[in-house]
């Protein structure tokens, strides 16, 4: 497949360190150093998915398509006010799209998840044209008292469409399951019949361990990618990592040995959005007009699971 449009929408409430230390023992002295984070878009009044229909409109309209040429939907989403139905539906209904929709929750990594599904999809001669959507709102799985995990994230939506080409040049994706480095826990309806003990846990992340298996398993599935499809360092134009942590992404770029140049950032203002963070700084750097055709994207991605994956997009 070919990316041939990106789309992005951000809430309006922008979230600074010093307001934070307004209401929490915390400081941008702490953050800032330790993460790379200034600022980041929390949701306030906006449901989330207007911000994943916002962004796929903007995706549609820079690919030059119509909505109604657009024949599978993917929705990537870890956690939205909706249990059912899927996040996908909810966007499809706000968009008018009628055709096969789904949501993956692979976390941080579900932006190159849904591209492996697109693209499995599109080989097997069942859609042209596909919408991936990546809307997060992680400011509401981490309790705002905890300052170790919600100085962290920010909320937002990104959107790429997906059509004929052979520009996808390669996916890995990589499972070493570990629920018990980030998770959350939601009680659920009781029943007359339940004996065991559920409650609701806000998000809780053993940050020192993702840290390591973040850039452990990035540079290694980029390694192996690059080397599966035959190409080097030398060949890739931009890393588009995952915005978790600016020190994950300084340690990447460290052991790959390669130019800060190549590691384009949106870190300091938008803190990780989970799988909305690829497609946000895909989206950002293509407005700029910082891609030409013929450059090597190399996507990265880590989270929750723990998952990771990296993928190789010619543009
Ligand atoms: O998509 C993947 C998502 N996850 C990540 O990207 C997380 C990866 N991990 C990290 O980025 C880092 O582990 C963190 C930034 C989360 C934490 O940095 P750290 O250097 O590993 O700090 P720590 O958790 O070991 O905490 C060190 C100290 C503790 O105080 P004591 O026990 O030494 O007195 C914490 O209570 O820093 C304290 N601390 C804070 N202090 C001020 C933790 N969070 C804060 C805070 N403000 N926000």
């Amino acid at each position: 497949m070919k990316i041939i449009g990106t789309g992005s929408a951000l809430p309006k409430k922008v979230v600074t360190n010093d307001m934070i230390s307004e209401f929490l023992d915390t400081s941008d002295a702490w953050i800032f150093p330790r993460t790379g984070i200034r600022s980041r878009h929390v949701i306030s009044d906006e449901k989330l998915e207007d911000l994943g229909a916002e962004a796929a409109e903007k995706a549609i309209e820079n690919s030059g398509l119509v909505k109604s040429d657009i024949d599978y939907f993917i929705c990537s989403n870890v956690v939205s006010e909706y249990i059912t139905p899927g996040l996908s539906c909810v966007i499809s209904e706000k968009l008018g799209l009628t055709c096969p929709c789904i949501d993956v929750n692979c976390a941080c990594p579900g932006f190159i998840y849904a591209m492996d599904i697109a693209e499995n999809r599109y080989l097997a001669g069942k859609a042209r044209n596909i919408l991936i959507v990546c809307a997060e709102e992680p400011t509401r799985m981490s309790s705002w008292e905890d300052r170790s995990t919600c100085v962290l994230f920010g909320d937002g939506a990104g959107a790429a469409v997906f059509s004929e080409g052979n520009n996808l040049k390669g996916i890995r994706l990589n499972s070493n399951p570990a629920p018990d480095k980030i998770y959350q826990y939601r009680k659920l309806v009781d029943t007359p019949f339940i004996k065991k003990e559920e409650q609701d846990v806000p998000l809780q992340m053993k940050g020192r361990d993702v840290f390591k298996f973040a850039v452990t398993a990035s540079n290694r599935d980029i390694l192996a990618l690059l080397e599966e499809n035959n190409l080097t360092k030398n060949d890739v134009s931009y890393y588009m990592i995952h915005q978790a942590n600016a020190r994950i992404i300084d340690a990447i770029r460290d052991y790959l040995e390669e130019p800060e140049s190549k590691f384009p950032t949106n870190i300091s203002d938008h803190g990780n959005s989970s799988s909305a963070s690829c497609p946000i700084l895909l989206d950002e750097c293509n407005r700029k007009g910082m891609f030409k055709s013929g450059d090597i994207l190399v996507f990265s991605a880590f989270g929750a699971g723990l998952l990771s994956a990296a993928a190789i997009i010619e543009w």
